[in-house]
């Protein structure tokens, strides 16, 4: 295959990274190699002119705007979060989760969100929370943390907190409760612009692949 050819997909680590790896097989475009070997962090398979790249997930917009990868796969609270210019052309149904405010339990109790006017709220999101509680009228004070938000009320760094939740499991270990749900996540397939202009074959069959293993119904015919 030519080199100018060769595809490269940035896949984020953690989570999603095993949903991605069984969709792309799916789809018969192999990188569990992938697996094998934690620390490397590039695979290829050349039957398939495939470059995959394992990268942090919130570095796959970056990758991929720069046209570092000619593709990705990105959550959408990470693409909205960061707002680059890619071109999102389809949804993997992969890495479901929500993303939401949530607070003590005790809190809650005593609490009625429709009287907010101010709250204090640490999150990795500062972007969608601010337009969240901005479009809702509600002045908000964002604490911008990395990680580990949950420990935010337990320490009194802030009474809220805006995060992902997948199975519930870290809020309930840390006595936290859900007060309002902000929007479903999954993970796109996310394309650099220019590569649709100078790969145009080769990422069209990328698609069409993966398109027609999410909707094997569609596909045939
Ligand atoms: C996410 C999120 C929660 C947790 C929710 O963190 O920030 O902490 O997963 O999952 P659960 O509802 O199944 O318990 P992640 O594991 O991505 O790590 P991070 O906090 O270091 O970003």
């Amino acid at each position: 295959m030519n080199k100018r050819d060769i595809l490269t997909i940035a896949l984020p680590k953690g989570k999603v990274l095993r949903e991605s790896l069984q969709l792309l097989k799916r789809a018969g475009m192999d990188a569990d190699g992938v697996l094998h070997d934690e620390r490397r962090l590039i695979f290829e398979n050349m039957d398939e002119g495939l470059r995959f790249m394992i990268v942090r997930s919130q570095d796959v917009p970056t990758y991929v705007e720069h046209g570092a990868s000619d593709l990705g796969i990105a959550g959408r609270d990470v693409i909205l979060e960061q707002g680059k210019d890619l071109y999102e052309p389809l949804d993997l149904g992969i890495g479901r989760c929500r993303m939401v405010v949530a607070e003590p339990e005790e809190l809650k109790k005593r609490d009625n969100p429709t009287h907010w006017t101010y709250i204090r709220v640490a999150t990795k999101y500062p972007n969608i929370t601010q337009r969240y509680f901005l479009q809702k009228g509600i002045e908000v004070e964002i604490i911008k943390l990395y990680g580990s938000i949950e420990l935010a009320p337990i320490l009194g760094l802030s009474e809220r907190i805006v995060d992902i939740v997948e199975t519930g499991e870290t809020l309930r270990k840390n006595g936290l409760v859900v007060v309002e749900e902000i929007m479903d996540i999954t993970s796109k397939l996310v394309c650099n612009r220019a590569s649709l202009k100078t790969k145009p074959r080769r990422i069209k069959e990328f698609i069409e692949r993966l398109a027609r293993v999410l909707k094997p119904e569609k596909g045939q015919g």
